[in-house]
């Protein structure tokens, strides 16, 4: 499985520190990574899809915190933190839509509540640290979630999923991916159907591309066959991710997931979403108080950045990310296991509910 994003350096100070970013805009077609030694281009590589998932974006953004402490000089910790709060705000405005930028950020803000009596430079080796641990602690969360997901696939499954929250979306193993390499691990045969996913396309180019480097058989449709499928009784289950999911159990996640999930209740197919517990917002209610990102027009009228396939100055809708009701979303697979999307606020930590 290839690396979604690496930290060069182990010391806040080490003048080599550097995040690097496997170009997810180049994919298929090349493999290369941007060498990020300023948190600004690790911010632009956010912006700009170079790297994007939830958990990816949340790694990215604290080991592009990370970059940015390293780049800090201050006499005491109040002048470091006040100096950081403002790469941190820059990775809070980069995306607003899912919740791992801002958890990742608040992690980092209470390893330095918690450590204000050290010395800056011994914070500054901590926050480098901290993403790297991030990154191992999310491939192991893939692979309980994967633990948990693969019990609901049988033998000879077809599994139909959208957008890519797989390895790419995330420090590795993928979410959404995540039940189906452990149940092929298990033994099982498997076929992913990955829906396209425009405007970006990031199941044509992302899913089926991870998923075909790793043998993984998967076959791709245009979003708008996926109705035709089901009716021909040709999907058995639907797994997808979330960028944030509200504690009433209502899922955003990338557009058309929503259109997925309405597909499969009429369908009688099941409809479940991997989450980590990263991705769910125990402070939003309800779906409807999530922030949706609004993306450019151009990445509607044009295809892969070149081809123009509308006519010029035509108007355009281009909200990145849908809400999915509770009420569509058979179970939530989390690293804690599986619940209904109703029960999914026992989950809160803070919660007073459960
Ligand atoms: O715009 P993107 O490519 O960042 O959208 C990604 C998705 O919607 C994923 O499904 C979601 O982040 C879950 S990734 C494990």
């Amino acid at each position: 499985m290839i690396d979604t994003i690496k930290w060069i350096g182990g010391s806040g100070n080490a003048p080599a520190s550097q995040v690097m970013i496997l170009d997810q805009r180049l994919l298929p077609h090349t493999v290369s990574y941007v060498e990020c030694t300023d948190y600004r281009q690790v911010v632009d590589c956010i912006k700009t899809l170079a790297i994007r998932g939830a958990p990816a974006i949340g790694i990215a953004a604290a080991m592009g915190i990370a970059l940015a402490a390293s780049a800090i000089s201050a006499s005491d910790v109040k002048e470091f933190s006040s100096r950081l709060s403002t790469a941190i705000d820059d990775f809070l405005n980069s995306r607003p839509t899912a919740v791992n930028i801002q958890w990742a950020a608040e992690r980092i803000e209470r390893l330095i509540e918690t450590n204000k009596h050290l010395p800056v430079s011994a914070i500054k080796d901590m926050i480098a640290k901290e993403g790297v641990i991030i990154l191992n602690e999310d491939i192991e969360i893939n692979k309980a979630i994967g633990r948990v997901g693969a019990d609901l696939i049988k033998d000879g499954a077809t599994v139909l999923t959208h957008c890519n929250a797989g390895a790419l979306a995330t420090g590795g193993y993928g979410t959404a991916t995540a039940p189906i390499r452990t149940a092929i691990a298990q033994g099982k045969r498997v076929l992913v159907i990955a829906d396209e996913t425009r405007p970006i396309l990031q199941g044509a180019r992302l899913t089926a591309w991870e998923l075909m480097q790793d043998n993984i058989p998967v076959t791709l449709i245009a979003d708008n066959a996926a109705g035709e499928l089901m009716r021909r009784g040709e999907i058995d289950l639907c797994i997808v991710g979330t960028d944030r999911t509200a504690k009433n159990g209502d899922v955003a996640n990338k557009i058309g997931t929503y259109s997925v999930a309405v597909l499969a209740k009429e369908h009688n197919i099941p409809f479940y979403v991997a989450a980590p517990l990263s991705s769910i917002d125990f402070k939003i209610e309800r779906g409807d108080d999530i922030p949706i990102e609004e993306r450019p027009s151009h990445e509607v009228t044009n295809v892969f950045g070149r081809c123009e396939i509308a006519p010029k100055g035509v108007k355009v809708i281009n909200r990145a990310f849908d809400i999915t009701p509770a009420k569509y979303v058979t179970l939530i697979l989390t690293e804690k296991g599986a619940f209904r999307p109703e029960d999914i606020h026992k989950l809160d930590p803070k919660g007073k509910t459960q």
